[in-house]
């Protein structure tokens, strides 16, 4: 019946855990990664900055000073200048409710150690973040999936760089992309636009704020994954499920796991 059919398409709704179970953990630490898989998350969300030295790390800003307890530019770190770091506390500080000892003191991962530690059998969904920051991190990128034998299948890459993922698709083909976008107002895309968009990357990550369901089911109907971000309540969540959404970022996964689960 209809119900049951209702059911079978919200199993396949893709939860990423953004920047891991973000509401319960600091941001891009193990502990957050590893509360995304735990609380459900079928992708851990990862963005990437690189150091000094060339070393890709999980972190979303440019700068240290939001979550972590030093100051200024990635860029201009080493990376063992980072981990001295502390990339738990200030999430304790902001967060109090959440807070756990335990957080005080985290280090900022670098991808290989995310790699190293989830496998290369998990579903990463990874953002090359300021690329024009960085040259060279598309390639880094790829040099690491390839050396921790990173299953492809189950690994997306992510930018609002349309350069960057046109960058990953001539130097692997193989990697599936998704193009972020990131709308000011009421969210409307042409038919020219998704043309575009469909010869490089297989989704479209949109902020879900301003989207409405004629854009979900256009760009659904071409054929195109969407997957909307940060999506933080149920009742959003539904909506955007029965728009037509193949997926969402969320900072809790447990919440759209209930939401699949009929709750
Ligand atoms: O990658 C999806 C979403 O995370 C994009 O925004 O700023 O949270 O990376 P941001
Ligand atoms: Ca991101």
């Amino acid at each position: 019946g209809g119900a049951a059919l209702a059911k079978d398409i919200h199993k396949d709704i893709v939860n990423v855990s953004h920047r891991g179970a973000s509401a319960y953990a600091p941001e891009h630490t193990i502990a957050s990664y590893d509360m995304g898989e735990k609380l459900h998350g079928d992708y851990i969300e990862i963005d990437l900055q690189m150091t000094k030295d060339g070393h890709l790390i999980a972190m979303h800003d440019v700068t240290l000073d939001r979550t972590t307890n030093g100051t200024g530019s990635v860029k201009d770190y080493t990376l063992n200048e980072i981990k001295q770091l502390d990339a738990g506390s200030w999430f304790n500080e902001k967060y109090p409710y959440a807070s756990k000892a335990e957080y005080e003191g985290l280090k900022v991962p670098t991808l290989e150690e995310v790699f190293k530690k989830f496998g290369k059998n998990n579903s990463y969904y990874i953002e090359t973040k300021s690329p024009d920051v960085y040259p060279g991190m598309e390639k880094e990128l790829l040099r690491l999936v390839d050396k921790y034998k990173i299953n492809k299948e189950k690994l997306l890459v992510q930018s609002f760089s349309s350069q960057s993922l046109k960058v990953m698709n001539e130097l692997d083909p193989s990697i599936k992309l998704v193009q972020l976008i990131s709308y000011k107002a009421n969210a409307e895309i042409t038919e020219a636009e998704i043309k575009e968009i469909k010869q490089y990357a297989m989704g479209i990550g949109p902020n879900h704020t301003y989207l409405n369901e004629e854009y979900v089911q256009k760009v659904v109907n071409s054929g195109l994954e969407l997957h909307p971000y940060t999506v933080n309540d149920k009742e959003r969540m539904k909506q955007l499920i029965n728009w037509g959404v193949t997926g969402m970022f969320t900072n809790h996964p447990d919440l759209l796991h209930d939401v699949k689960k009929g709750r």
